[in-house]
């Protein structure tokens, strides 16, 4: 799909004069968030934060994984948030998987979006999933041609697109390569790019977007933008991605997130300061960031020494005193 039909499908927003396409943000705190939370998470509180992001006005939403309860503790009780949480219909509900088995899981659950991760790097695959690259992306072959229905995507998610914390900056060719191996099965769209360790720099980010949209972007392939905030580049990284032409973005409530396979990683960028961004640009997310600041409070509950972001600490009134050309003084 060619960038300008993607602005169609997406919306446009009018924001200081300007026509702008919307983005689609997809909440990820209730996995990459969560996950790096040791102390088990109580389902019912899960719960809570999932419905409470829920009721912003978020579309798209990584609920979970289903992966090796020993990998991961955190994520065991997915099934039972799958069973007992209640969303709004229009959400897409979204799950991490890893292997077969996850995607089989995932499947006889009813999830419809299932996103299967795979790193670029060697080293960052055998840590994660313990599979060479190539075993990955056969094992999603095989997987996919035995679950493939019509009603069911399939996001093929990039790891260490960028950076690897074991083998430095990644090539753009690795990147291709493993793109070029997923996409000879798995049907054109969304594909997303991780920034694992959030070591990305800007520049990189708006070269690298720009040449998989050349690439791919004539096979109807789109891109989603997953960005850590490691070294403070989040929201920049997620605006360079936007001007290359991404209109997906993951983000996750209050910063937490990282992989516990990727040291140093720290979390994803906080969806609240990714929406004041975009907002702010004339660029319309369809969220209430009042009601995402107060879902971000919560999530934020369960790891604080370990959230950040920047917009749950301006004075509320301030960061919801309008946006570009609407944008009101507050004094307090
Ligand atoms: N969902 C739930 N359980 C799973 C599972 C899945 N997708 N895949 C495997 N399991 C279970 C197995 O049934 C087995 O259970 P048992 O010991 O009770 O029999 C156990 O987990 C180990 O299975 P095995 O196939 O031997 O896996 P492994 O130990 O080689 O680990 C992965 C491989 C991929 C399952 C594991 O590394 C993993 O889950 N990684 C996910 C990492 C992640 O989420 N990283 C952060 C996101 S990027
Ligand atoms: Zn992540």
């Amino acid at each position: 799909m060619s960038a300008t039909q993607n602005d169609q499908m997406s919306g446009s927003s009018q924001g200081n004069g300007a026509t702008k396409p919307a983005v689609d943000i997809v909440e990820v705190a209730p996995r990459d968030g969560f996950q790096v939370v040791k102390p088990f998470i109580e389902t019912d509180l899960k719960i809570r934060i999932i419905e409470a992001l829920a009721a912003s006005g978020l579309k798209r939403m990584e609920i979970g994984a289903f992966v090796s309860p020993k990998a991961i503790p955190q994520m065991a009780d997915i099934t039972e948030i799958m069973q007992r949480v209640t969303l709004p219909a229009g959400l897409r509900t979204a799950v991490l998987v890893p292997n077969r088995k996850g995607l089989e899981m995932a499947v006889e659950a009813g999830v419809k979006d299932i996103h299967w991760v795979v790193s670029v790097s060697e080293s960052h695959n055998q840590n994660n999933v313990r599979r060479s690259v190539n075993e990955s992306l056969q094992e999603l072959r095989a997987a996919w041609e035995g679950v493939q229905r019509d009603d069911v995507r399939v996001r093929f998610n990039l790891a260490t697109a960028f950076d690897c914390p074991f083998e430095g900056r990644t090539d753009e060719s690795a990147v291709f390569a493993c793109l070029d191996a997923a996409l000879a099965f798995l049907p054109p769209g969304e594909i997303g790019i991780a920034d694992t360790t959030g070591r990305a720099a800007t520049d990189h980010v708006r070269s690298l977007f720009t040449s998989l949209q050349e690439r791919y972007g004539p096979q109807g392939v789109t891109f989603a933008f997953h960005g850590h905030d490691t070294y403070n580049l989040g929201v920049a990284n997620a605006l360079a991605a936007y001007d290359a032409g991404i209109r997906s973005f993951d983000g996750a409530a209050a910063g937490l997130g990282g992989c516990p396979f990727a040291p140093g990683a720290s979390g994803n960028t906080a969806t609240e300061d990714l929406v004041f961004a975009f907002e702010h640009m004339g660029v319309s997310t369809g969220i209430d960031l009042e009601a995402l600041l107060n879902a971000a409070d919560l999530a934020m509950t369960v790891a604080p020494e370990l959230a950040a972001g920047r917009i749950r600490q301006v004075p509320r009134a301030r960061a919801l005193s309008g946006f570009g050309a609407a944008s009101q003084g507050i004094a307090a």
